[in-house]
């Protein structure tokens, strides 16, 4: 079993009408590899098997049907008792999905809108197979409740991400006087802090935060600017005078033929699940990438009672046909694994401070769009401070003293 330690407590949900004990709260996604299981969905199109790459929201590799309801984040929503789950984009089903024969029949490319063309009298059955080859998902089974009305709230400052940067920001901020509001979307704040697997990283603070409350968009009334921030399932119009982003970034997937298969994972995806779940996804793990990380994951994975291979190498290629049986390695080893943990740093995540006004660059270095700030984080909107990993690859230390950076100029600004 994949689990660590023994859970006292569990309920049960259903996927695809098997019963899976789980751990009330934790990540769907993280149930459903407790229970052995690494395949969550066919792709559109090429009808691969998927399984979670992330465990952060960005991936789209862990998405099925919840309760009814397509293409759900099974990493970011929690589990309740009597849940139901569906693997989605499969005939007759995810395991040993008939419509794969397109991955091999079509080996270059395919292009469903063609399929249909010119074919007048079988269209509306060419119509049918295409939306089963290409879809994602069907459609909800019954119609969204209504909504409640947006609440709008006002703030002098806002501060969005509560890992190692935001964390020394707003205990910065406390100490100054400054105030602030912080929001965070995991249930807790911490980030890297607490579920990487860094070496030597600053102590957590157990800031207050606004936890599970997500930004997902950045707009203007008036030309006055206010975020979107879902919590507890109800809208809110943020407005603010200054803001500071500490988002951090996106786990990168390397390429490599295969990598794109079920235990293909982000390395913090590894770590998370280690850390903050106690689950271990497979019990051989090739942490492969970046050395310091690699070697750092790998003392989680032994700690947890796995196995770990291939520290740090370079992937040539991944094997297996439904998920990873084995991974070749530079110059060309062939192991035997179930999971291909990928160390490394993210991509940063610029979305919200390009919509903000900030200028973003590609570095050639680094290989990532980066967010530009001077030495205090401040972006071409003077309104807009940003720190951490969203200005590119950096320790969790020099995230903090960005942050703490970044703390300073906005308080000096304040007074
Ligand atoms: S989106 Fe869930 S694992 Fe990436």
């Amino acid at each position: 079993m994949p689990r660590i330690s023994p859970v006292e407590t569990t309920v049960t949900i259903e996927l695809d009408g098997d019963q899976l004990q789980a751990r009330e709260g934790e990540p769907v996604a993280c149930a459903i590899l407790a229970n052995d299981q690494l395949i969550f969905s066919r792709s559109a199109k090429y009808h691969r098997p998927r399984g979670p790459f992330c465990m952060t929201g960005a991936c789209a590799h862990c998405l099925m049907r919840v309760d009814g309801i397509p293409n759900v984040a099974t990493c970011r929503v929690p589990v309740k008792a009597g849940m139901r789950l569906e693997r989605q984009n499969a005939l007759p089903d995810a395991r040993i999905d008939l419509l794969r024969a397109n991955d091999f029949v079509f080996r270059d490319w395919f292009n469903h809108h063609e399929f249909m063309a010119g074919w007048p009298i079988a269209e509306h059955v060419l119509l049918k197979i295409a939306r089963q080859l290409s879809g994602l998902g069907v459609l909800p089974e019954k119609a969204a409740e209504h909504r409640q009305p947006a609440i709008i709230e006002e703030h002098e400052l806002v501060v969005v991400g509560a890992g190692a940067a935001g964390l020394a920001a707003v205990r910065q901020l406390t100490t100054r006087g400054v105030p602030h509001v912080l929001f965070e979307r995991d249930p807790h704040v911490g980030g890297r802090l607490t579920s990487g697997a860094e070496k030597g990283q600053p102590a957590p603070w157990n800031a207050p935060a606004r936890v599970g409350a997500e930004v997902v968009g950045l707009f203007a009334d008036d030309g006055k600017p206010f975020l979107a921030v879902v919590e507890q399932e109800r809208l809110h119009l943020v407005f603010y005078q200054r803001l500071l982003l500490t988002v951090g970034g996106h786990a990168m997937l390397p390429t490599f033929p295969n990598n794109d298969l079920p235990g293909v994972m982000a390395g913090r995806a590894v770590s998370t699940l280690i850390r903050r779940h106690g689950v271990l996804p497979g019990k051989r793990v090739a942490c492969v990438g970046e050395l310091d990380e690699a070697r750092s994951l790998a003392e989680l994975v032994k700690g947890a009672g796995g196995e770990a291979i291939a520290i740090g190498a370079e992937v040539v290629r991944a094997h297996g046909l439904r998920s990873v049986n084995a991974v070749t390695v530079k110059p060309n080893e062939k192991l035997g694994c179930d999971i291909i943990a990928t160390c490394g740093p993210p991509s940063p995540a610029f979305e919200l401070a390009r919509c903000a006004g900030a200028e973003v660059v590609w570095n050639p270095s680094s290989r990532c769009f980066e967010v530009v700030a001077d030495n205090r984080g401040q972006t071409a909107n003077p309104a807009l401070f940003v720190a951490g990993e969203m200005r590119g690859p950096m320790s969790s230390s020099a995230a903090a003293e960005q942050g703490l950076a970044a703390a300073d100029a906005l308080a000096g600004a304040a007074r």
